[in-house]
């Protein structure tokens, strides 16, 4: 257990802001032997105002977290492998990476749902990934991986090996990282004086305007905006150059940085962080009223569930999410609120979820046996999940979601 009272950036006192109480592993999934072994941490946030980082106090081990049994895969949406593609398109259409002479690292590269479109390209490419099963996936499509944790050191074997990289890039791993400070000098280190770092991970700003919380859990252990983000780089000589806000995740942010002077800053950024500035994302105030809201939001979701219980219908959710570890766990939802939980993940089927312990079934039994209510736990993913369960809805089943305020769905 790592226990950081002060920023992880600028060394000042954290401001406590919100306090998300005990928590299991958002992505836990567990059998009945290991209940009595099921570790919990207190998922408590904390602000500082001159750093703009708004991070976790605790954040468990990595290790303790990614595995061999790391259960997220990517390539379990539709829509994130067309993202992963237009991602890859833009990178190779904005000339960062150009031909067999080129070199992309990622960081944190899973099944290989992002470096595969570089692969088939034949473009020189290393995924970093130390979770086992998702790292297996991936080079069974030829995907080169190491199976490590990004720090400097690792850099620096990179570097020894393959040589200094045009792009490093990384999607919702930046933000799982907390030596911030030496993330940013590693990659620094490893790219050439004209490289782009491209990263993308949920967005604090969409966070704070949906009362989205349950963007907070173990592996998140920041929340960035364009203003922290610039406050980490700016600490080892680099820039953003571009802003791309994204849909993905419930609202992310895709940052393009670059080593001081050497390449061209969009408009964008300046919008951005104005925009930032307007929405308070500079001040601890924003966060304390935000912490507000999720308590009404946390509320209102068990009471709704509780209501309907009471006129005795059925309510299961879609999606066995790591986010919705962190509502069911702060909401005190269980199994006497939900009866099942359905995901579509070999690894999380059959097992129970974190700290709730909901049965989790495969998608079959939601058609099978489905409920009068469902909540939309991947409510990231309701296009996705709306589009394949026509049938729910035309049979009278209705969702239920928590953003941007608990509501049954239209
Ligand atoms: N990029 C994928 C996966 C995100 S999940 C996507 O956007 O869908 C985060 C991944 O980062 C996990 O597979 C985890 O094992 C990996 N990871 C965690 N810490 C890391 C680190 N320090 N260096 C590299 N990868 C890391
Ligand atoms: P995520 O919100 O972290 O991306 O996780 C989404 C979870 O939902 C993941 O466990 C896979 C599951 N899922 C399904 O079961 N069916 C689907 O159609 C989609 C898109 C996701």
């Amino acid at each position: 257990m790592v226990n950081v009272p002060t920023c992880r950036l600028s060394g000042s006192p954290l401001k406590l802001v919100l306090d998300l109480g005990q928590q299991p592993l958002g992505n836990g999934f567990l059998l009945p032997p290991q209940f009595g072994d099921e570790y919990f941490f207190s998922l408590q946030c904390g602000f500082a105002e001159d750093s703009r980082l708004f991070q976790l106090i605790e954040q468990p081990a990595p290790e303790m977290m990614f595995h061999q049994d790391y259960a997220f895969f990517s390539g379990t949406s539709q829509r994130m492998k067309q993202h992963f593609a237009n991602f890859a398109s833009d990178v190779i259409e904005k000339g960062f990476v150009t031909d067999t002479a080129s070199f992309i690292v990622e960081l944190g590269s899973n099944d290989g749902i992002f470096l595969g479109h570089f692969a088939q390209r034949g473009i020189p490419h290393l995924g970093v990934e130390p979770s086992g099963a998702v790292a297996d996936a991936a080079e069974s499509q030829g995907i080169r991986v190491i199976r490590e944790f990004f720090n400097t050191n690792l850099a620096r074997t990179i570097i020894e090996e393959h040589g200094q990289a045009d792009v490093v890039s990384a999607a919702n791993v930046m933000c799982h990282i907390p030596d911030i400070h030496e993330l940013a000098q590693g990659i620094e280190l490893l790219l050439k004086d004209n490289g782009v770092l491209i990263f993308e991970d949920p967005y604090l700003g969409d966070v704070i305007r949906l009362t989205s919380y349950d963007q907070i859990y173990d592996e998140h252990v920041f929340l960035f905006s364009a203003l922290s983000v610039q406050s980490i780089f700016k600490t080892v000589g680099m820039e953003l150059i571009d802003l791309q806000p994204q849909s993905t995740h419930g609202g992310s942010m895709r940052y393009t940085l670059a080593k001081e002077g050497r390449r061209p800053i969009s408009t964008a950024v300046r919008e951005i962080l104005d925009r930032e500035c307007a929405q308070g994302l500079d001040k601890t105030d924003t966060f304390i009223e935000f912490a507000l809201r999720v308590s009404e939001s946390g509320a209102a979701l068990r009471g709704t569930m509780e209501q309907l219980r009471s006129e005795g219908m059925s309510i299961a959710a879609y999606g066995a999410t790591s986010k919705s570890t962190t509502i069911y766990n702060y909401a005190g939802i269980g199994p006497d609120h939900i009866d099942y939980i359905c995901d579509n993940t070999p690894l999380k089927q059959g097992k129970l979820s974190p700290g709730a312990h909901i049965p989790i079934f495969p998608e079959e039994h939601f058609r099978e046996i489905p409920p009068d209510y469902a909540f939309l736990a991947a409510w990231n993913h309701e296009k996705e999940l709306r589009d394949h369960n026509k049938a729910f809805e035309s049979n009278g089943g209705r969702w239920i979601t928590h953003v941007p305020r608990v509501h049954v769905l239209d």
